[in-house]
């Protein structure tokens, strides 16, 4: 069959890279794509946002499954326009979607499935928002409710912090209709992972558990990023606990929407805390994770068309993931001053060379082709991605190859994993 899938990310060349893998696989179009996406399909320029354009491609090209890889198209209703048109569609509708696209939808769904999470209030007027900060002890968690482009949190030590943020997207809108509405949240203390699972409405399969690193800097110092890095598993969140876990945080949420009559059909990805009183839900998203999705799809063996389509059929209890036994590393290349301003156009080099070793793949995020070279053309540009006996021998084949790799202005974090080994 033909596939189309969604994105223009790192998260994305990894999926097709996994896809193009499967015997099942004639044509794969990537709207919009990237320069890696290039040389394993047809990239297509319909932008993520362009509902119809996409369902239009999809027609054109007999597209027989769709993988979304973003959340926006997913909350702007592309899996519903699909499903119109009796196009299997990989990712959920509009409503379930919203388990991403509204922190008050979410906080609300995880209360009434009883799921763990943090305290919370939903705020839509300034006022009695600003009331409540003043009577509250802190630190505490200012969200706006719609997408934000991960800048949305801001965990506040105190009311001016707290009060500065609630003005910011009530009332100055620095996220438009996205912060109209407001989560106001406990904040929780603990280390964080990311569990993911493939969904099919009723039944789940867990894939293993793994760990971004959000901040700039190395010690997570400095701004928020899309993520730096990532690495699985993450024994913050070992194999042996990973039922009991989604026990907690995944079954209720499924089982929930199912009664509901909107089943969630795609992955769920729920971003955890593990606090002194167990496991807590932050978010959920319902999607991959980038960069989580590299180095999961690097030791995930089984073919991946194959189990997207039994989410999509209903038949994954029929289903098993087989998964290497090997430790997965990403480590994201950014451009100079991102995820503020940085430059883009430069010509990046050693790529064949870091993929010289059959344990590494380069995926690429910001990236163009320009008939001869590739040039960076995002701020995170590229995800060096390898697996290892264990998580210390990923990391350092991971950092191998990185360093073959040279553009302008090329940054990245040194410490990806450092967590993991110290618990290991
Ligand atoms: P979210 O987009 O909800 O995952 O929030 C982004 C980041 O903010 C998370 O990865 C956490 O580091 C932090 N955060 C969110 N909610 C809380 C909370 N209730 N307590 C402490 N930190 C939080
Ligand atoms: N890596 C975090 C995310 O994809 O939201």
């Amino acid at each position: 069959m033909n596939i189309l899938i969604v994105g223009s990310g790192g998260r994305e060349h990894s999926l097709a890279w996994k896809i193009k893998q499967s015997p099942k696989v004639k044509e794969i179009y990537i709207a919009p794509g990237n320069g890696g996406t290039a040389s394993l399909g047809q990239n297509i320029p319909v932008s993520v946002d362009d509902i119809p354009g996409l369902v239009a491609l999809a027609r054109e090209k007999n597209i027989g499954l769709v993988v979304v890889g973003p959340e926006l198209p997913l909350v702007l209703g592309l899996s519903d326009a699909l499903d119109r048109e009796n196009i299997p569609c990989f990712g959920p509708g509009a409503y379930a979607a919203q388990l991403e696209g509204s922190k008050a939808f979410s906080k609300f769904l995880m209360a009434e499935a009883e799921v763990p999470t943090a305290g919370f209030k939903v705020f839509e007027d300034f006022a009695l928002a600003e009331e409540y900060l003043k009577a509250r002890d802190y630190p505490l968690v200012v969200k706006a409710d719609g997408l934000a482009a991960g800048k949305g949190v801001v965990v506040a030590t105190d009311f001016a912090e707290a009060r500065e943020a609630l003005h910011d997207m009530m009332v100055k809108q620095v996220f438009g209709k996205a912060g109209e509405t407001v989560v106001i949240e406990d904040a929780l203390q603990g280390e964080e992972a990311s569990f993911l699972a493939f969904c099919d409405g009723h039944d789940y399969l867990l894939l293993p558990s793994s760990q971004d690193h959000k901040r700039i800097g190395e010690n997570d110092t400095g701004p928020n990023t899309g993520g730096m890095g990532a690495y699985s598993p993450a024994p913050v969140l070992p194999q042996e606990k990973y039922e009991e876990t989604a026990h907690q945080v995944i079954r209720p949420i499924i089982q929930h929407l199912a009664e509901m009559g909107r089943p969630f059909k795609g992955i769920l990805y729920a971003g955890l805390m593990f606090t002194q009183y167990g496991p807590k839900v932050l978010e959920y998203n319902v999607r991959f994770g980038d960069p989580e999705c590299q180095p999961l799809l690097m030791r995930l063996e089984s073919d991946l068309v194959e189990i997207m389509l039994a989410c999509v059929e209903q038949r994954l209890k029929d289903v098993t993931l087989k998964i290497r036994p090997e430790a997965g590393v990403c480590v994201v290349l950014s451009a100079d001053g991102y995820p503020k301003q940085y430059k883009k156009g430069h010509v990046i080099t050693g790529i064949d060379e870091a993929e010289k070793d059959s344990l590494v793949k380069v995926f690429h995020a910001g990236t163009s082709f320009d008939g001869s070279n590739i040039l960076t053309s995002g701020g995170r540009v590229l995800g060096v991605t390898a697996l290892g006996q264990n998580l210390q021998e990923a990391i350092s084949r991971c950092y191998t190859a990185a360093d073959r790799i040279n553009f302008q202005g090329m940054y990245m974090r040194r410490d990806i994993g450092q967590k993991g080994l110290e618990k290991t």
